[in-house]
């Protein structure tokens, strides 16, 4: 006999970043079936027009809709969240939780009204990063920096090919202000890859920061949309799935933080977009 099933939730992003938000969403929604969504075959996303990134994530999510009819959709990138929202919500009625910098609770709880924002060069660009300073941080000094070498960096890292600390370093340590009073005391991670290299990037900081991941406070909004659903009561629809646009290369380190998340061999599928 089977029992209500609990909800199947999509995690998109363009590549291997939003595992960093995977990963919560998976510790307080258990028995929830998880398909993580990464568009290998189009990423970077950071770099690209605003009219192309609309279509390409417009198609890899409808095709994603289509194959696994997920209840929820969690857009786990915030170079397409902050770009593609109203356009996804208008024509899909499941809810949809985006990724935003997370740049209100930045500047409430900067001590010295001084946090830098890293982001790739879309996030950093948008109208909609703009008016969340306007909005927020009017009375902070708010440092926007978008390294483009970042997020393939920590894809690299991820898949197990080592990490240049100098490289990681130079990427960082713009964030890092000490003048005229002001120095940095708070860096928003608004871009989901950046999390993968928070150890590393916490090791190399000049001075000890608060760094802000909004995954946790991401995972806390899915489940008070699903109402709290995904309950031990309740049978899973089918196994977590990794799916990907592009082939994917399973380097032994790759395979192994895919086991991490919970995803083996099996669970890599791949999606074709139409
Ligand atoms: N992970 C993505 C984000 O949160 C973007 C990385 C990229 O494709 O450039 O912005």
């Amino acid at each position: 006999m089977s029992g209500p099933t609990a909800p199947t939730i999509v995690v998109f992003d363009s590549g291997l970043g939003g595992l960093s938000v995977l990963s919560p969403i998976a510790a307080s929604l258990p028995q929830a079936r998880l398909v993580y969504v990464a568009d290998e075959a189009g990423f970077p996303y950071g770099g690209r027009s605003e009219q192309d990134l609309l279509a390409r994530v417009g198609s890899v999510i409808g095709a994603a809709m289509d194959r696994f009819r997920p209840d929820l959709v969690v857009v786990a990138c915030n170079t397409a969240s902050t770009l593609v929202l109203p356009q996804l919500r208008a024509r899909f009625t499941v809810p949809i939780v985006g990724t935003v910098p997370a740049i209100k609770p930045a500047a409430e709880q900067s001590q010295s009204r001084c946090f830098a924002i890293l982001a790739t060069e879309g996030t950093a660009k948008r109208d909609y990063t703009r008016a969340l300073i306007d909005q927020f941080a009017k009375n902070c000094r708010v440092i926007i920096h978008s390294p483009p070498a970042l997020a393939p960096r920590a894809e690299a890292f991820l898949r197990g090919e080592g990490l240049d600390g100098q490289a990681l370093l130079a990427d960082i340590a713009p964030c890092f202000v000490n003048e005229n009073g002001s120095k940095t005391d708070t860096i928003v991670l608004g871009c989901t890859h950046y999390p993968l290299l928070l150890e590393a990037m916490k090791r190399l900081a000049p001075w000890p920061v608060t760094w802000i991941d909004p995954a946790p406070a991401i995972a806390r909004r899915v489940a008070h949309l699903l109402g709290q659903t995904a309950s031990a009561a309740q049978m899973r629809a089918g196994p977590n799935l990794f799916v990907s646009t592009g082939p994917v290369d399973l380097t032994a380190g790759l395979r192994h933080a895919l086991q991490a998340y919970g995803l083996a061999d099996e669970a890599i599928v791949h999606l074709e977009l139409v």
